[in-house]
């Protein structure tokens, strides 16, 4: 397994839209390893999220987990993901990027979702979420289709360096 450099902003990778994961591909060596080294890279920085184009990969592909949320999230794979919010207002909350490095803003995200992926053995994934998981999920799908959370930003004065967010207590 290895850490892979992350993609930032400005590489047009972030802005393409990714393929779809073929079946042959699915099951491939090269493609176990991009998950593991995908996993590795996504725990190396800290983050909750990483999708395939972060890594310059264009496939619609993306991990997250997050082991500090409360409850945990489980470290999950989803390949060729669809998903159907539902019903519901829109939600504020605060998201960053590996991308996009030392920044968070207030994003707008449908508050839950139905996911319905493959897994990495190809076998079904099919999940209702809400929450922060429900976030993430929408913010790593964005990534599959060049489109990253200041896109989905409707009030930017929000935007600003995570240290001082932090330091004026958010
Ligand atoms: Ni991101």
């Amino acid at each position: 397994m290895a850490v892979l450099p992350i993609v930032l902003l400005g590489d047009p990778v972030l802005r393409q839209r990714a393929e779809p994961v073929s079946a042959s591909e699915l099951t491939s060596r090269a493609f176990g390893k991009l998950i593991d080294d995908m996993i590795d890279t996504m725990r190396e920085a800290q983050g909750v999220g990483l999708a395939a184009p972060q890594v310059g990969v264009g496939l619609r592909l993306f991990v997250y987990e997050s082991r500090r949320h409360e409850p945990p999230i489980p470290l999950t794979v989803v390949i060729n993901p669809r998903i159907s919010p539902l019903p519901g207002d829109l939600i504020f909350g605060w998201e960053g990027c590996l991308s996009i490095p030392d920044l968070k803003g207030l994003v707008p995200r449908h508050a839950a979702l139905e996911l319905a992926a493959f897994d990495r053995g190809g076998g079904p994934l099919a999940k209702r979420v809400e929450g922060f998981e429900a976030r993430i999920i929408q913010h790593e799908l964005d990534h599959l289709d060049g489109i990253v959370y200041l896109d989905r930003m409707t009030d930017l004065t929000s935007l600003g360096f995570v240290e001082v967010l932090d330091d004026e207590g958010d």
